[in-house]
């Protein structure tokens, strides 16, 4: 399947799963002419985390400005756009369900098919986005990684919107593994840029955390690493106290030292980007894949990114920056695909948010 063989479209995409309230206006599947962002990473780092009650009231505040400005940003109106995709899941209940009916009044307001979008099959799509002068679009069979805060997956593409699932995590998520790590090392959330930014000056051999390698599959996992970091936060502490007021020592967290934060989180992102890009390498090998895409809000790891870009033999394809993290552009680029090829919702009214949707299900 060739892109010129698919109809023109512009499709207006929502996104609200978890912590970004996005709009974005994409033009056939690959050009953005617009993609707005509202951030609310400022008001959930106070609980260190995304709380989700706050999380759906902000997104109901912010998203009429959000999609109003993503038109804007394009010079269209909604007469100019030929549909209209939604994250649909998975994601936090209360917060998809603020982009779904607000797509939901869109499309029935101005006539438009509406396209529930798969929000990891989004994330894959933002690998189609603003290709470069003559880069050609991905070619199947692909293999795709998909590391984010709730998710890391692995999984071969054979034609748009077909997915075999190949493995993925057992226990935590890679981008979650970073946030809890973030926390720990007392860095904020979200962790991520946080132990990119500490981990700058930092000797990535300099602690020797393990790797489950999980041999034969290609699932991982990051619980036991996270442990490791956990133990040896610990004991570069207790150096510093008496044997008697280690003892008495009640909540480590509390217990304030001097750490070699820089050594840490080098050490643990070497530790979590050589399994991620040796995994996925071995997976496109194994299934003589044309291309190797990694997306997702992990994917904006520079450690990781020119890890898999130097070691994988073939074409990588990595997201700019702009659309490893959440973003509406990516769902409306797989919407496209959606729409063009027959996959609108035939009752749109009745579509529900799905929570847990799978992707490939
Ligand atoms: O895709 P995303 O924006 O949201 C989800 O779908 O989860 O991913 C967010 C995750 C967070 O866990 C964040 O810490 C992580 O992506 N992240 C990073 C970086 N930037 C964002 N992890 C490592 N290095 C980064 N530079
Ligand atoms: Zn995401």
């Amino acid at each position: 399947m060739t892109e010129n063989l698919l109809p023109p479209a512009r499709v207006l995409g929502i996104e609200t799963s978890c912590d970004e309230t996005a709009a974005a206006v994409v033009e056939d599947g690959r050009r953005a002419l617009s993609s707005v962002v509202a951030s609310q990473a400022e008001l959930h780092a106070k609980y260190g985390g995304v709380f989700p009650e706050e999380a759906s009231r902000e997104h109901i505040r912010t998203i009429y400005a959000v999609v109003e400005e993503a038109l804007q940003q394009a010079h269209l109106s909604l007469d100019d756009i030929d549909a209209i995709a939604v994250t649909q899941g998975p994601g936090l209940p209360g917060s998809l369900v603020v982009g779904l009916n607000f797509a939901k009044g869109l499309a029935l307001g101005g006539g438009k098919p509406l396209i529930g979008v798969n929000h990891l099959e989004g994330h894959i799509y933002s690998a189609w986005l603003d290709p470069k002068d003559g880069e050609p679009e991905p070619a199947f069979p692909l293999v795709a990684l998909v590391v984010s805060g709730g998710h890391t997956e692995l999984a071969l593409m054979t034609s748009h919107l077909t997915y075999q699932r190949l493995g993925g995590t057992l226990d935590d998520a890679a981008g979650e593994a970073f946030d809890k790590v973030g926390r720990l090392l007392g860095l904020g959330y979200p962790g991520g840029p946080a132990i990119q930014a500490a981990a700058a000056g930092g000797d990535p051999a300099a602690f020797a955390f393990p790797r489950a390698w999980l041999e034969g599959t290609f699932d991982f996992s990051f619980s036991g690493l996270k442990t490791a970091v956990l133990h040896q936060v610990r004991d570069l502490k207790r150096k510093t106290l008496t044997p008697e007021a280690a003892a008495a020592v009640k909540d480590w967290n509390a217990v304030d030292a001097p750490l070699p934060t820089a050594d840490l989180a080098a050490s643990f992102q070497q530790a979590v980007v050589e399994v991620l890009a040796t995994k996925a390498r071995f997976a496109a090998q194994q299934h003589n894949a044309k291309e190797l895409i990694v997306a997702g809000g992990v994917s904006a790891n520079a450690a990781l990114r020119a890890l898999v870009t130097k070691d994988t033999p073939g074409r990588v394809h990595i997201p700019a920056l702009k659309y490893c993290t959440d973003n509406a552009a990516m769902i409306a680029a797989a919407g496209y695909y959606r729409h063009a090829l027959g996959m609108s919702a035939a009752e749109p009214m009745a579509m529900d948010a799905l929570p847990n949707w799978a992707v490939g299900s």
